[in-house]
């Protein structure tokens, strides 16, 4: 037995079309990075582009937090909140949108890169988009939980990155957060059996350091401990009878 939600084709549909959304959102907001505009104003541009389509931030309020999108420059791994960072050459941005549409959440996620030369930073963020593919090809009836996992986190060992182990994955539907939570490492072969119907946001978060993050004063923005660059990636995917599809595709 799990508590994990079975979704009817019906809801499977609206999911699709909150995916989508939540895509089209990521897509506009990703395209608006450049050198010179603050994180507040692609918050700004990603609350249009929401109204346009017709959804509201899955994220605005949720346990208080204050923005639309969560915006993660450089050394914020997750849940930077805009403001006045002005974007420059180099930087790595990471990018979440969650959006709500008849009564789903859909929830995506991209990190984007600003004229980055260091191959080392590049790398980061090709492995991290790399393990989330892996992951999702991990995904068919019958497999296990753990096998997305692990297979997420072999892209880490063999690219020599760290896997940020505090912030996981999680089941999405009526709410953002549903059974399970989906860690980004662990043993292959355990965890709940995945069966059609599910749907799963799975969402690596590398850091090109050292593993350990903190959360800032403001109860919000985790940062890598050393200072160095993170990367997440993150899409919302149903279990098909043929494994899995992405209801976020870019
Ligand atoms: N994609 C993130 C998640 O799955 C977004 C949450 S940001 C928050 O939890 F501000 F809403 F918490
Ligand atoms: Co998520």
């Amino acid at each position: 037995m799990s508590g994990i939600i079975i979704k009817t084709p019906a809801e499977i549909e609206v999911m699709r079309q909150a995916g989508g959304k939540a895509a089209d959102v990521l897509r506009v907001v990703c395209d608006a990075v450049k050198p010179g505009v603050t994180t507040l104003e692609l918050d700004h541009l990603a609350l249009d582009t929401m109204e346009r389509l017709g959804v509201k931030s899955a994220f605005l309020n949720y346990m208080g937090y204050p923005a639309q999108t969560c915006i993660s420059v450089n050394e914020t791994v997750i849940h930077g909140i805009p403001g006045s960072r002005v974007i420059q050459d180099g930087d790595v941005v990471s990018i979440d949108v969650g959006v709500w549409h008849m009564g789903f959440v859909g929830d995506n996620a991209k990190t984007v890169m600003v004229n980055v030369e260091d191959p080392a930073v590049i790398a980061l963020v090709e492995n991290t988009e790399k393990a989330l593919m892996a992951g999702i090809e991990a995904v068919r009836p019958g497999a296990r939980l753990g096998d997305v996992s692990h297979a997420i986190e072999q892209v880490a060992n063999k690219s020599r990155l760290s896997v940020v182990r505090e912030f996981v994955g999680h089941g999405c539907g009526r709410s953002m957060h549903e059974e399970p939570q989906i860690p980004n490492f662990g043993p292959s072969g355990r965890g709940p059996i995945l069966r059609e119907g599910m749907v799963l946001c799975i969402e690596p978060m590398f850091n090109l350091g050292s593993r350990r993050i903190r959360t800032l004063d403001d109860g919000w923005t985790v940062v890598t401990s050393d200072g160095k660059p993170a990367a997440h990636f993150e899409h919302m995917i149903a279990v098909t009878a043929e494994g899995a599809e992405i209801l976020t595709p870019r």
